[in-house]
């Protein structure tokens, strides 16, 4: 591992994430998670198939055209490919940044029904010293706001954002860019204008926080959700009222000092994902790199053509391929 790559200054780090057309690729899925994408795909969710799946994404032949970096889970960045390369070395040799989310997952938070904080702060200072030596260049952590009747609440509003805010300023510390992922769920029939107030309003509590608690808005990554109709939503919105929904919802919030907007599919058709970012880079220029950063919307094809066949990882590589190149593409829209 060079140390060069480990220790370039963190805007540099995060310029190099969001920029050249490229996008990141999250493949970053919980165990649990990860079993059941595996069992509906008809993978037994088995530590050597997540494993195996995980390699199967970060060899694929030529990725980093269009990826610039790669989030991974703790158990997969701590994780050799096949022929024995731990992960973030064989992202590195790529020409893939390595990323890990360092969060602990979403768990109840109190006097909140149904809502939750995102937890991991306790003992992360010394977890990011081993990922920075491991060769990581960032980090995630995802924050979950819902929208619901009553919901989401300030207090789930609050919460989050100064635990994003205070993961944002330790990563940054430890020299590594954080990405601040606060995902309003499109779970619902909640419409698209009311997605956009909440995330509006969820942004901007999160960027008063990331200033109080001292974060350089240059050596970060936002990757946030994009505004659309919740999945019950009686109206549907066009691709043209989604992209300028979420580009006047960002440019409200968002510095131009940030770098780049990494966007999460969140659960969107693996074409629209592509067709919305291809919509929003057509309304530029923008004060920020606007790319992708999707999980599903890149793996879910690739996941399928490869059904845990040793012998069908090509397919499953080609078909990461062609939605790496399409979502690229769409940056350049
Ligand atoms: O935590 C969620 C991932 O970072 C993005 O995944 O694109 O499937 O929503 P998604």
């Amino acid at each position: 591992m060079s140390t060069d790559t480990i220790q370039r200054p963190i805007g540099e780090i995060a310029r190099t994430m969001v920029s050249g057309g490229r996008g990141i690729l999250a493949a970053d899925e919980s165990v649990s998670t990860m079993n059941s994408r595996l069992e509906g795909a008809g993978v037994p969710p088995t530590v050597e198939q997540r494993r195996a799946y995980r390699a199967m994404l970060v060899t694929t032949p030529g990725l980093s055209a269009w990826i610039s970096g790669i989030i991974l889970s703790e158990d997969i960045f701590t994780a050799s490919t096949g022929d024995g390369k731990p992960f973030p070395v064989a992202c590195v040799e790529a020409g893939m940044l390595a990323g890990i989310k360092v969060d602990t997952g979403a768990k109840a938070l109190a006097g909140a029904p149904d809502e939750t904080v995102t937890e991991g702060l306790d003992g992360l200072r010394e977890r990011l010293e081993s990922y920075a030596a491991a060769g990581a260049s960032f980090t995630k952590w995802r924050a979950v706001i819902k929208i619901g009747d009553g919901l989401p609440t300030p207090r789930a509003i609050a919460a989050n954002a100064q635990a994003l805010a205070r993961y944002a300023a330790l990563v940054q510390e430890a020299g590594l860019v954080p990405i601040v992922e606060p995902e309003v769920l499109m779970t619902g029939e909640h419409s698209l204008d009311r997605c956009a107030a909440v995330t509006e309003t969820t942004l901007r509590s999160i960027f008063d926080e990331l200033t109080a608690q001292g974060v350089a808005l240059e050596g970060m990554v936002l990757k946030p959700n994009m505004v659309v109709p919740g999945d019950r939503c009686a109206t549907s919105s066009s691709p043209a009222e989604v992209a300028s929904a979420t580009i006047r919802t960002l440019r409200r919030t968002v510095p131009v000092a940030v770098p780049g907007i990494a966007f999460l599919s969140g659960g969107q058709g693996v074409e629209m994902a592509t067709t919305h970012l291809a919509e929003m880079n057509g309304l530029g220029p923008h004060p920020w790199e606007l790319s992708f950063s999707f999980g599903r919307a890149l793996v879910d094809l690739a996941l399928k053509a490869w059904r845990g066949e040793p012998g069908l990882a090509g397919d499953g590589q080609q078909a990461l391929a062609e939605r790496a190149r399409a979502n690229a593409q769409a940056r350049a829209a």
